[in-house]
C-alpha cells in the first residue's frame, strides 16, 4: 500500500478520499450520544461488533459513550465480501453466543451493504429472545439493500461504491487508514 495525503493505492487500485478522520469522529460522538440516550440508564446495552472491519467503530463509541454507561460488548466474526463484492453469502467464523433472552441488543457494523449480514444476525439474535435488538452502522449504502432491515443508528449514508479505511479492507489491506477511501476507477 502507498500513501499520499489524498490518494491510496494498492493493488494497482487507486483510492481517494471520502470521510475525513475528523469528520467521522464527530459524527462517532454525536451517533454514541444518541444511541446512550435511546436506552434508560439503567438498561444495560449488549452491543455485538461484527468482525472484522467494525472494530475501530466499537472503539470509538466506547470511547465517547458517557463513562458511568452500564454496557456489555462482544463480537462476532461473519464473512460475505470477496475482494470489492459482497458475494450475497454468509459465513459465520466466531458465533454469537448464548445468554441473550431478555437483553438490549445492539449489533454494531462497520458497514451495511445488501444488509444480508445484519439479517442474517438478526435472525440468530431473535431465536435467543432478547428485550429488543437495534442496528448501529457507520455507514449504510441505502440503494444497494436487499432486506427490508433498516438500521436504527446511521454515520452516513454513502453511494454503492467500494470504501476502505477506518477498519474496512481491500484484500486486508486499508484497515489502518483513519480516513475513508472510495475506489476512484
Ligand atoms: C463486510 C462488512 C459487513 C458486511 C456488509 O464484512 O464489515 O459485515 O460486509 O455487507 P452486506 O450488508 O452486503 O452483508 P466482510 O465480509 O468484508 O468482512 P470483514 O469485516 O472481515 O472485512
Amino acid at each position: 500500500m502507498q500513501k499520499n495525503h489524498k490518494l491510496v493505492y494498492i493493488n494497482g487500485k487507486t483510492f481517494e478520499v471520502l470521510l475525513t478522520q475528523t469528520h467521522i469522529q464527530a459524527r462517532i460522538r454525536e451517533l454514541a450520544w444518541q444511541i446512550h440516550q435511546s436506552y434508560p440508564q439503567e438498561q444495560t446495552i449488549y452491543l455485538i461488533g461484527v468482525l472484522n472491519g467494525a472494530f475501530r467503530f466499537v472503539a470509538d463509541l466506547l470511547t465517547y459513550f458517557p463513562q458511568d454507561r452500564q454496557l456489555c460488548v462482544d463480537f462476532t466474526k461473519i464473512s460475505s465480501y470477496a475482494g470489492t463484492y459482497s458475494t450475497g453469502e454468509i459465513h459465520p467464523i466466531i458465533g454469537l453466543k448464548q445468554g441473550l433472552k431478555n437483553k438490549h441488543v445492539l449489533l454494531v457494523e462497520d458497514i451495511i451493504d445488501t444488509g444480508l449480514t445484519i439479517q442474517y444476525l438478526t435472525k440468530q439474535i431473535q431465536q435467543q429472545q432478547p428485550f429488543s435488538v437495534k442496528i448501529a452502522t457507520l455507514l449504510f449504502k441505502p440503494q444497494a439493500l436487499r432486506t427490508s432491515l433498516q438500521p436504527d443508528f446511521i454515520g452516513f449514508e454513502i453511494e454503492p461504491l467500494f470504501v476502505i479505511g477506518y477498519g474496512l479492507d481491500y484484500n486486508e489491506q486499508g484497515r489502518n487508514l483513519n480516513d475513508i477511501y472510495v475506489l476512484k476507477d
